[in-house]
């Protein structure tokens, strides 16, 4: 089977195609012949050696469907021809984090998805229903998941309350998806305008385009009657963590999730206690919250956020496009369309 390899060496030129042996399960494994898979930012982390320096050579990215092609000794939950997304944080099934079930990822440590066969646990892959394409599948580990559990898993967000989402990136994304579709007000803020209307469609009620309104924690606060949003999705960190902050409603929760800006943030304590928010970092989740965003799209007939599709083995030119960060929702690549 073929694979794309990270090899010694930084940046796009260190991904290579290679030929290695189809895998074949053990016991309560499959092997899944991927489908499609999508890109994140950990991803580029990785690729660019700025992430922690996981053994090379290894098979990259983390989210990916496909089939199930084969099932090792004591598999009941699948079957061949079964078509089921992969997840992520693979020891991690249910419940909260803890040391050792964080410890094993696809995409680094473990080898990851850009591979036509994936040997993967079966309690570590979720069913897809009819309803969801293969490529909008493999959007759903990572942001999908990060995005599930901020709204709903680490604190359940209530209808009619105000999220307020920084961007328009995966994570991004599916938090405008979701929390539009859970009842509550949805404020996007962006940097690009060319994509306050994609916000829009995604289901943002309000669209805060960055040039216009730099001080965007202020937009918030009139937004919402001077109060600021029950929720705050941060994926940028660095010192704009102090207007994520400034725009959460007094006892409110402010999620940090990325940092696009810099990997420090600092803020204003002062503020941060004057309007007693909560500060919790955000994480990937577990095979049950894979299954719980599944259910939430499926009920909701909600369409995951792709933007563009593209052939696996380009995924070189797939990396330089999500560094160009003129995508909203998520970058996926197809197998067997090359
Ligand atoms: N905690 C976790 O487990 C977890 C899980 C997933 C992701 N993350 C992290 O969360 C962050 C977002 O991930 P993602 O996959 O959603 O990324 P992404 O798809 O690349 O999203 C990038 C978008 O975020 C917006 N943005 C806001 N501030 C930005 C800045 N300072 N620099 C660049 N873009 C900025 C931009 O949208 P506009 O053009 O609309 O402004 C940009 O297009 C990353 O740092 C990622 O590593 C963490």
């Amino acid at each position: 089977m073929r694979a794309i390899h990270l090899i010694d060496g930084h940046g796009p030129e260190a991904l290579t195609l290679v030929e290695l042996p189809a895998p074949v399960p053990g016991p309560g494994e499959v092997v899944v012949r991927m489908r499609a898979a999508s890109l994140n930012n950990r991803d580029l982390l990785l690729i660019d050696g700025i992430y922690a320096p996981f053994r090379r050579p290894f098979i990259p990215l983390s989210d990916g469907a496909g089939e199930v092609v084969a099932t090792g000794a004591g598999v009941a939950r699948v079957a061949p021809g079964d078509r089921v997304v992969l997840s992520y944080v693979t020891g991690w099934v249910a419940g909260g984090p803890t040391d050792e079930r964080v410890a094993r990822r696809l995409g680094g440590p473990d080898d990851g998805v850009l591979a036509e066969l994936v040997r993967a646990r079966a309690d570590a892959v979720v069913r897809v229903p009819a309803g969801l394409s293969d490529e909008e599948a493999a959007t759903l580990p990572i942001a999908g998941v990060t995005a599930y559990r901020a709204l709903f898993v680490d604190e359940r967000l209530a209808p009619g309350q105000s999220v307020a989402v920084q961007g328009t990136g995966g994570v991004a994304a599916f938090a405008i998806l979701l929390a539009k579709q859970a009842g509550a007000r949805v404020i996007a803020t962006t940097r690009t305008r060319e994509k306050v209307g994609r916000a829009r469609d995604l289901g943002a009620d309000e669209v805060i385009a960055l040039d216009e309104h730099p001080a965007w924690d202020q937009r918030v606060l009139e937004l919402t009657g001077g109060r600021g949003a029950d929720r705050v999705i941060d994926v940028a960190g660095g010192r704009g963590l102090d207007r994520s902050i400034a725009a959460c409603r007094t006892g409110g929760t402010v999620h940090l999730v990325g940092f696009l800006d810099t990997r420090e943030a600092s803020f204003d304590l002062t503020l941060a206690m004057r309007r007693v928010v909560t500060l919790r970092a955000a994480s990937a989740g577990s095979c049950e919250d894979l299954e719980g965003l599944v259910r939430a799209l499926a009920s909701g007939n909600l369409r995951p956020p792709v933007d563009q599709v593209m052939p696996w083995t380009e995924v070189r030119a797939a990396v330089a496009r999500m560094r160009e960060r003129r995508h909203v929702g998520k970058i996926v690549l197809r197998f067997g369309a090359d």
